[in-house]
């Protein structure tokens, strides 16, 4: 049998966290044959509610869950962890400033960084859920310099997996016959879904997404704006942001990571930018990626055209303004 893997779970009372957990236990995010032991951080105002969830995961006898530590120590927390989710974070509260909610988080990011460089096991995967994902991310790399840069990322594959669902929607097939997606840049709402190198499988083989839908006004449009404010149309609905599609978009960022992707498919993350698609290099950007060994490689050589060549440098402003703000928060 394997060896069992660590995986942390930061802001595990959340309610990402509720939903996450018991994915992973199950297997979803590391495979049916893969045996786990879930490390559960939160902070002390939630460490009752922490505790219920533990209490929960007893309760389920998950096969696959060989223990669980649940805590509001943050070493203890990041011990040998073989993965790291973090989606603990601080939310943005009614009249706070963009400039607030920053510096909470920046101060959370430099500080886990630290404990996870120390403690976590060598060659930690690392996945920031916890917006602003793209900057934190960064803040976690700067503060963890011996952790490799290829080891950190964020989510957007919960954006990827949103364009997947409005183009089968649209062209109502299979959403697992649509492939190839691109979410570029921020995990914010100057983030660009590029269907341009989009396919579908159709019985008449792969068809690109711009010649089924021929709807350009709608494909530069509309799709593009759906997906970018989707986060905000949940939360309308619902009154609470997305977590059941946010958990398994991180499953499926992680297992996509460590398990490889599918021949000739690429997925989105956001990983530590190297100037690829002339993005500037030292931005944790989101691009088209494939994994195999455990490594992810930035999709080279797609052609952008000028629409898309505009949106790519809109978003990645952005970041350089969030990069310059998180910075000016750390004096
Ligand atoms: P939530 O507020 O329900 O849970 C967050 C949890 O983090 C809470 O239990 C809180 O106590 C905990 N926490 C706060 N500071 C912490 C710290 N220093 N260490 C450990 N835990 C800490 O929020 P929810 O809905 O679970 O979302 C979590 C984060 O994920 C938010 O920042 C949200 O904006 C982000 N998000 C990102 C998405 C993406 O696609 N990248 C999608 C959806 C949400």
């Amino acid at each position: 049998a394997k060896d069992p893997v660590r995986v942390l779970v930061t802001g595990a009372a959340g309610q990402i966290g509720y939903a996450l957990v018991p994915m992973i236990a199950r297997g979803v995010m590391l495979g049916p044959d893969q045996p786990v032991i879930l490390h559960m951080l939160d902070i002390p105002p939630a460490a009752e509610s922490l505790n219920g969830v533990k209490m929960e995961l007893v309760d389920a006898a998950f096969p696959l869950l060989k223990g669980v530590v649940a805590t509001t120590d943050v070493v203890e927390a990041c011990t040998g962890v073989n993965i790291a989710v973090m989606v603990g974070g601080f939310p943005r509260k009614e009249g706070m400033e963009r400039k607030d909610v920053m510096t909470k988080n920046v101060s959370i990011y430099k500080s886990q960084a630290s404990a996870l460089e120390k403690h976590a096991a060598a060659n930690c995967k690392v996945l920031v859920v916890a917006n602003p994902a793209n900057t934190n991310a960064l803040i976690l790399k700067e503060f963890a310099p011996s952790i490799p840069e290829k080891n950190i990322s964020c989510l957007t594959r919960l954006d990827h997996n949103r364009a997947l669902g409005q183009i089968s929607e649209r062209l109502t097939v299979q959403v697992s016959d649509v492939k190839n997606v691109i979410i570029w840049g921020n995990h914010s709402s100057t983030q660009y879904p590029d269907v341009n190198h989009a396919t579908v499988a159709t019985s008449a083989g792969e068809k690109p997404v711009r010649e089924l839908i021929a709807d350009d006004a709608w494909l530069n449009g509309e799709f593009i704006t759906t997906v970018q404010q989707r986060g905000a149309a949940i939360i309308k609905a619902r009154k609470l942001s997305s977590a059941l599609s946010a958990a398994s978009a991180a499953c499926d960022h992680i297992r996509d990571w460590v398990l490889g992707t599918p021949q000739g498919t690429w997925v989105s993350m956001g990983v530590y930018s190297d100037g690829s698609y002339n993005v500037p290099a030292g931005l944790i950007y989101s691009f088209p990626v494939t994994c195999a060994n455990g490594e992810w490689a930035i999709v080279q050589g797609l052609s952008i055209d000028e629409f898309s060549r505009k949106k790519l440098d809109l978003t990645a402003k952005e970041l350089f303004e969030e990069k310059a703000l998180a910075y000016s928060c750390l004096n």
